[in-house]
């Protein structure tokens, strides 16, 4: 008798475990992550090579979420970040009391974009060798040689790159899987660089919008499902409801592949308790 009801605690939690990654198993696949292409590029590729990939860079890796590229307008453009077209031009010199040459100038918004805040723009940038785009050096020059080229001529290879500025993140985040423990959400938050792009502070909006029990009940009322269904939809399939008010496909959408299903049951479980001003 007793055997069979400790028997029956054990079970039905453990059924309970069973039946989520049974259903999480069957999600993953329908998600549409594709990897990042990855693309060798060579040390020794000259400025017109890198140029060239760094126009594909700066299309595949979201830049283009926020950038324009318009020529013949002004620096304000259509996006919610600067119109580039001209850039070289207008940053041959650097900027006043900042990066005293174009490619420092290039260097620092890449790896610092709140050290220079252009003008009429707000501090949105995520830093490119974090998510989501997550440049590395040679794709950093292929970048710069590209941005060079808008309003002026590529000079710059891997090897003549100015190093990033002290402060900058020294390489692609590595999303911090390994040290974010399932029992503490914020520190996952963190390792993960959510809360680069989401605030706790309600109504703070940083790139996407604030983490608010509230909002997020709305949003799956609207979509008529559960808040743990649209939660962990939105972690892990970001481009299956985008929200018209933030730029789209900016949200990463590996974190299907990059959380573990504890990880991620842990992350919705919080963020769909967290009401407003916790
Ligand atoms: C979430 C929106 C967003 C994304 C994504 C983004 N940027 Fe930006 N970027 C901005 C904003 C806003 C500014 C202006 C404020 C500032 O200087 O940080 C800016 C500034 C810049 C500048 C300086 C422009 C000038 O006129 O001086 C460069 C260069 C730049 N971004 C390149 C890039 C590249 C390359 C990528 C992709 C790897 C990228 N940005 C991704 C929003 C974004
Ligand atoms: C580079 C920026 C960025 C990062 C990093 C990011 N997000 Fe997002 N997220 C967004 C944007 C922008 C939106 C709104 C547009 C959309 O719906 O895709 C969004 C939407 C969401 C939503 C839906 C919110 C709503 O009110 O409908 C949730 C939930 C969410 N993100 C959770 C996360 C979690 C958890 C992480 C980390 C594991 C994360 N995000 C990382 C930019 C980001």
């Amino acid at each position: 008798m007793r055997a069979l009801s400790t028997y029956g605690a054990a079970t039905l939690p453990s059924l309970l475990v069973l039946g989520f990654f049974v259903w999480f198993a069957n999600w993953i696949p329908q998600t549409r992550w594709e990897p990042p292409k990855v693309r060798q590029i060579d040390a020794g590729a000259s400025p017109a090579e890198l140029a060239v990939l760094g126009q594909a860079i700066v299309r595949e890796r979201g830049c283009l979420s926020c950038h324009t590229i318009e020529p013949g307008t002004g620096i304000k453009g259509q996006g919610r970040g600067p119109n580039l077209a001209g850039l070289a031009e207008r940053r041959a010199n650097g900027v006043t009391g900042g990066a005293a040459t174009l490619l420092e100038y290039l260097v620092q918004s890449l790896y610092t974009p709140g050290a220079f805040l252009v003008e009429g723009f707000s501090n949105i940038m995520p830093a490119s060798v974090k998510a989501p785009a997550k440049l590395n050096r040679e794709e950093v020059a292929a970048v710069v040689a590209y941005l060079e080229t808008l309003g002026g001529t590529p000079t710059v290879t891997v090897a003549t790159l100015p190093a990033p500025p002290d402060s900058a993140p020294a390489s692609p985040s590595t999303g911090g899987e390994a040290v974010a423990a399932p029992d503490d959400p914020e520190a996952m938050l963190e390792a993960f660089d959510c809360l680069g792009c989401h605030s706790l502070k309600p109504g703070e909006v940083l790139v996407g919008p604030p983490f608010e029990a509230a909002l997020l009940r709305a949003a799956a009322e609207a979509q008529d499902v559960s808040l743990a269904a649209y939660v962990m939809q939105s972690i892990v399939d970001p481009r299956a409801v985008e929200a018209e008010e933030f730029p789209a496909e900016t949200m990463p959408d590996d974190y299907g592949t990059r959380l573990t299903a504890a990880q991620l049951f842990a992350i919705t479980e919080y963020l769909s308790a967290r009401e407003g001003g916790q």
